[in-house]
């Protein structure tokens, strides 16, 4: 299971999500984040990428799944999903998740929650 990462360290800063330093999450290239929500973080070839943590299918944490290249794979039922749009790429995944903005702001790494239904 992955880590869940602390990020107390970093400042929070309005309409923006704090996930934690920068330096600290690319020791691991997934990282399950929950603050009122959800998310999966994924670090692959030099950048980051936020998603929606939980499977369309059976809700299963894509943060427990594993990481092929730009590809990540539910734990449950082996569905796909591509970590730089969080689209859907084998049936299971249907339609896919969301993926989110990120920023970084003083060695900080921000998601922008502006968009969120
Ligand atoms: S819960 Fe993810 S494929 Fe079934």
């Amino acid at each position: 299971m992955a880590e869940i990462v602390s990020k107390s360290d970093c400042k929070p800063v309005s309409e923006l999500l704090n996930l934690g330093i920068v330096d600290e999450l690319k020791k691991q290239p997934i990282h399950c984040i929950e603050d009122h929500y959800q998310f999966v973080l994924i670090y692959q070839q030099g950048e980051f990428f936020l998603l929606d943590n939980l499977c369309p299918h059976k809700a299963a944490a894509l943060c427990d799944g594993d990481l092929k290249g730009f590809e990540i794979q539910c734990p449950w039922h082996r569905a796909k999903f591509d970590i730089r749009t969080g689209r859907g790429l084998s049936p299971l995944a249907g339609a896919g998740v969301k993926s989110w903005p990120l920023t970084i702001e003083e060695g900080c790494l921000m998601a922008d929650l502006s968009a969120a239904d």
